[in-house]
């Protein structure tokens, strides 16, 4: 699955060395022009070009719009929906807490770790998978549960859960 299957409108990653392609960036920041109090939403709208906020965006939009660096990382750092940190295609969510615990969560995780060599909080080498632990999706009638990018497989056993994240592009 490309990026345009799966609804992302990520700019493709710049091969090492090379610089970031700004364009998308540039866009961006014409719409909000003169705008005040617009920081979050450049933000997002950056990360959903780049897929996360690496830090030649971030320098780039204190340039263009006078916005201190380091307020920029304030907000970046402090809300749990920016990533400064390339993410992987696929998110995969597991969640880990009383009711999918007690069903054995926790050999999920496990699983996942040993055959995508991915841990909690991390993104596989390869930039195919970022793994996150989460507390309660609200469906523990369904436990245990794994979402992964916006599909919840439900009541999944180890080895099917791997084997469903490595049949993804
Ligand atoms: S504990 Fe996992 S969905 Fe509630």
């Amino acid at each position: 699955m490309n990026a345009s299957e799966n609804g992302s409108t990520c700019v493709p990653e710049a091969a090492a060395g090379e610089p970031l392609d700004l364009t998308p960036l540039d866009h961006i920041l014409e719409e909000f022009k003169g705008r005040r109090g617009a920081v979050i939403p450049i933000l997002q709208r950056a990360q959903d070009a780049y897929g996360y906020l690496p830090r030649e965006v971030l320098r780039a939009i204190s340039q263009k719009t006078l916005i201190p660096l380091n307020q920029l990382y304030g907000v970046a750092t402090f809300y749990a929906q920016f990533h400064l940190q390339r993410r992987g295609r696929h998110l995969v969510r597991i969640c880990d807490g009383t009711a999918c615990h007690v069903r054995g969560s926790g050999k999920n995780v496990e699983a996942v770790e040993r055959s995508l060599g991915v841990g909690p909080g991390q993104t596989s080498e390869d930039y195919k998978y970022t793994l996150e632990i989460v507390y309660c999706l609200g469906s523990c009638g369904l436990a245990p549960i794994a979402v992964v990018d916006d599909k919840v497989y439900a009541r999944l056993a180890p080895e099917a859960l791997v084997q469903r994240l490595e049949s993804l592009e």
